[in-house]
């Protein structure tokens, strides 16, 4: 479109030249004497005020016009835009969408497959640990009563031993009747296998002890209950001794190159009962293995030896050793929440 400057140039000349005769009409006239000279102005100011009048409608006109073709452009303009923008918006719709739809197919996923499986296996779990709870709870009842304990025991399970392995422990005590017990790794249990061989009238208890604070929290917990005629805690440190290479999983891996201090042992002849839950895992892997080689030329025919933590695979795996190394050994699975294996002379 032509802009609106360009098009008033011929119609203001138009304009002008008209308005030149407009005005100058009744001079001429004037000078010819037709009219008079009030006449003359009253004529020049119509013709002014005409020529004004004409002028501004023309504008008003022209204005009108462009103002049509300029709201004509913005609806166009504003038309393409918002074509644009719903154009980009729907396909950032489409794709929202599309998320949306794999979102769902997760949670249906969630919800029809995943979840009530979840929620079954927590559900075991806690029926589970329910069941250990009571079993451990019937073990600790039966051991108090049994052992006639003082009023305020060390507490068992977590890092000590629980009741239920210790319950087996008391059986084996009151079958052998030992005159010597070892025990590898000192604590809660110490107090409690004193207990028990005070009940059955004989034999001491030798616990080994690798953490020299916690040797002297277990002699404390010996003395307060007035057991140390029966359980000696001795002092153990942890010496070097040499590693084997066995396979985990496929790999191969170094066993642990640290067990008690085998001095300790030395003077220990006779053993009838070895309660093996020592040294912590954390010394390195099958830390527990050296037990049966060092000491069960140290035991008696009969000798019982109990692994505690039987259900993790690091001690299922010592248990696998002394059987393939000592065929003389039979192993019995005793039901036990951390797993207890129970190993004996064949015969005996
Ligand atoms: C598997 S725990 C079992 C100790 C012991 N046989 C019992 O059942 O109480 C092995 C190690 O725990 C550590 N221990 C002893 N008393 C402890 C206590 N009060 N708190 C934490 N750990 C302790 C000792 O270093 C011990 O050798």
């Amino acid at each position: 479109m032509r802009p609106l400057r360009n098009r008033l140039g011929p119609l203001l000349v138009v304009g002008t030249v008209f308005g030149a005769l407009v005005l100058c009409l009744p001079s001429v006239l004037g000078l010819w004497g037709l009219l008079d000279g009030v006449d003359v102005l009253t004529l020049t100011f119509l013709g002014l005020l005409g020529a004004a009048v004409a002028l501004l409608a023309l504008g008003t006109l022209l204005l009108q016009r462009r103002v049509g073709h300029l709201s004509k452009s913005v609806g166009t303009a504003m038309e393409t835009h918002s074509r644009r923008v719903t154009e980009v918006l729907g396909g950032d719709r489409l794709e929202t969408a599309r998320a949306l739809e794999g979102v769902q197919e997760r949670l249906s996923d969630l919800r029809e497959r995943a979840l009530p499986r979840m929620s079954g296996e927590i559900r075991h779990a806690i029926a589970a640990q329910g069941r250990d709870d009571y079993e451990q709870q019937v073990a600790w009842t039966e051991l108090r009563e049994y052992l006639d304990t003082a009023a305020f025991m060390p507490p068992l399970r977590g890092w000590a031993a629980s009741p239920d392995v210790l319950r087996v422990l008391v059986r084996h005590i009151d079958r052998l009747r030992p005159t010597l017990v070892v025990e590898c790794g000192s604590g809660a249990s110490s107090v409690w296998l004193g207990y028990a061989l005070r009940r059955a009238g004989g034999g001491r208890l030798v616990a080994v002890e690798h953490d020299a604070r916690y040797a002297d929290l277990s002699r404390e917990l010996v003395t307060a209950h007035g057991l140390d005629d029966i359980v000696e805690i001795r002092h153990a440190p942890l010496t070097e001794i040499p590693a084997t290479t066995v396979t985990v999983d496929g790999r191969e891996r170094s066993t642990a190159d640290l067990w008690y201090d085998t001095a300790v042992f030395a003077d220990l002849e006779g053993i009838g009962l070895v309660f093996v839950d020592g040294p912590p895992k954390a010394t390195g892997l099958q830390a527990r293995y050296p037990a049966v080689p060092v000491l069960l030329p140290r035991c008696t025919e009969d000798v019982v030896i109990v692994l505690d933590d039987a259900a993790r695979p690091d001690e299922r795996a010592v248990g696998e050793r002394w059987m393939a190394e000592h065929p003389e050994l039979h192993r019995t699975e005793e039901t036990a929440e951390k797993g207890a294996h129970v190993f004996s002379r064949k015969g005996s």
